[in-house]
């Protein structure tokens, strides 16, 4: 299996989990704890904060551990929030293309009665500190800019802004999470003031962070409890995670330019590879992104049906949708060539084997040219479309084709709703539900229960169409408007 998905996570390095396995013998104290156990554990504690000092250019006391990149993104935002409502400041600067950690704080923050502005990235997914600088008014109390861009990976120019905040006494965070580890981070040369960081994302284990706060920033306290973290997060802390996270930061830093070297050669040739498939483009600037970051558009493409495909071919991507393949009305699938190893995950873990047997093998696809009944439904939000075409014959369904552009489980639940449909009367037709779909599917993942409504509504609206065009009655609240609660549950 070939494993391209090392932006949305990497796998730990035995040297990161043979650190950990002595706190889960040996050193399996309570750090807080008075005795020999919970003193050894209170010095491996001390060990890792000081190694994550020295790989981020911080002092040991700058340095919260936390579950993960989104607490301290979290905690980060309403320390700065805190600090600048303290002194009358309430508006907050960020880009418009900041992870949901990072939004969905200010969003929060908005309905606290902060004035929250997203600054515009560019086509390339930059931004300036000019343009920073601009935006700046008496009252910002935060900047907040990721250092590299998680999906597309391009880094901003982090010591500017920081420079142009020093120079305004405004509070600047900046969420390494894609960044630590793979680039170099050196916070007081950055003029950095707040910094996120997830161990998950450079070989450490999972459910581990650590939030920099330059010294003389009062943190914010979101977990409330015991005097851990000194009194600024409850909670015992993960000592077997937090030396992971430690060793794996280590490991990178001492690597850094030895790994990036070696990384950005495959990215190249991933990219160089790609940029040869025809309707490709590469998205976000060429040369100033993350060494192993590599994110591509791919016009006409639905993106999940490309990684089912790709899957099914043992490679491991991730997919999003971005502004560029909205505007072509398409999706892309992005990927990262941080690194390449055997072993891994599946998406296709998520899906049934009969998911996958009808998104592969398809039944029933194409067009009638006589259609009796025609009809075509979408769904607005994720903006997958399903067309069916019905041949009737009496009242039963002779014939039954469909066109559908869209994800997998669209395709799958058009596929054998067509097969469940066909010789059927027009009344059992009917009375075909997107639950009996899903069933028939042998299940579908709850985020994409909305999938199998297409092929329920596009049933619906070919009958009708029939009915229209006969000019045979019916009663218009057996066929209810072409969308439902499941197309926007997500
Ligand atoms: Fe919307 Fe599948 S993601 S129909």
């Amino acid at each position: 299996m070939i494993y391209v998905d090392n932006a949305a996570t990497t796998r730990p390095t035995q040297a990161v989990i043979d650190a950990m396995l002595p706190c889960y013998r040996e050193v399996f104290g309570n750090p807080s704890s008075l005795h020999t156990p919970g003193q050894k554990a209170a010095e491996a504690l001390q060990k890792a904060r000081e190694a994550v000092a020295v790989c981020l250019g911080a002092s040991p006391k700058e340095i919260t551990f936390t579950s993960g990149g989104s607490e301290a993104d979290n905690q980060a935002l309403r320390t700065a929030a805190a600090i600048g409502k303290k002194n009358g400041k309430t508006h907050i600067l960020s880009t418009a293309f900041e992870h949901h950690a990072v939004l969905h704080t200010l969003k929060a923050l908005e309905k606290e009665g902060f004035t929250v502005e997203l600054l515009p990235v560019s086509p390339e997914g930059l931004i300036t500190a000019e343009e920073v600088e601009k935006a700046i008014r008496e009252d910002t109390c935060l900047v907040s800019v990721m250092f590299a861009q998680n999906e597309i990976g391009t880094i901003l120019p982090i010591k500017e802004i920081g420079e142009v905040c020093r120079r305004h006494g405004v509070l600047f965070h900046t969420d390494a999470v894609q960044a630590a580890g793979h680039i170099k981070i050196d916070v007081r040369e950055q003029n950095i003031d707040l910094l996120s960081i997830s161990a998950h994302k450079f070989h450490g284990p999972k459910g581990v962070g650590a939030l920099y706060a330059r010294s003389g920033i009062r943190l914010t306290t979101l977990i409330e409890g015991g005097a851990q973290e000194r009194s600024k997060r409850g909670g015992t802390e993960n000592l077997p995670a937090i030396v992971g996270m430690a060793k794996a930061l280590t490991d990178a830093t001492e690597h850094l330019d030895e790994n990036a070297a070696k990384v950005t050669k495959l990215r190249e040739r991933l990219i160089e590879g790609l940029s040869k498939i025809p309707h490709s483009a590469l998205n976000g600037d060429r040369n100033t992104r993350l060494p192993g970051t590599v994110n591509f558009c791919f016009e006409g493409i639905e993106g999940e049906s490309l990684l089912l495909l790709l899957d099914a071919a043992g490679i491991c991507a991730s997919s999003t949708t971005c502004a560029r393949c909205h505007r072509s009305g398409k999706t892309l699938s992005p990927a990262s060539a941080n690194s390449i190893c055997k072993g891994g995950f599946s998406v296709m873990a998520l899906y049934t084997e009969t998911v996958m047997d009808h998104f592969q093998h398809p039944r029933n696809v194409g067009s009638i040219d006589d259609a009796d009944g025609v009809g075509e439904v979408g769904n607005a939000k994720c903006g997958d479309i399903m067309k069916l075409y019905l041949k009737i014959e009496g009242d039963v369904i002779a014939d039954a084709k469909f066109e559908t552009f869209g994800c997998g489980s669209a395709i799958a639940s058009s596929s054998i709703a067509t097969e469940m449909i066909k010789g059927k009367t027009i009344d059992e037709a009917m009375r075909l539900t997107n639950r009996e779909v899903v069933d028939a599917l042998g299940g579908l993942p709850a985020h994409k229960l909305h999938c199998s409504v297409l092929a329920d509504e596009s049933i619906k609206a070919a009958i009708r169409d029939y009915y229209d065009k006969h000019g045979i009655a019916y009663d218009p609240a057996d066929f209810p408007a072409a969308s439902c609660a499941h197309c926007h549950e997500e």
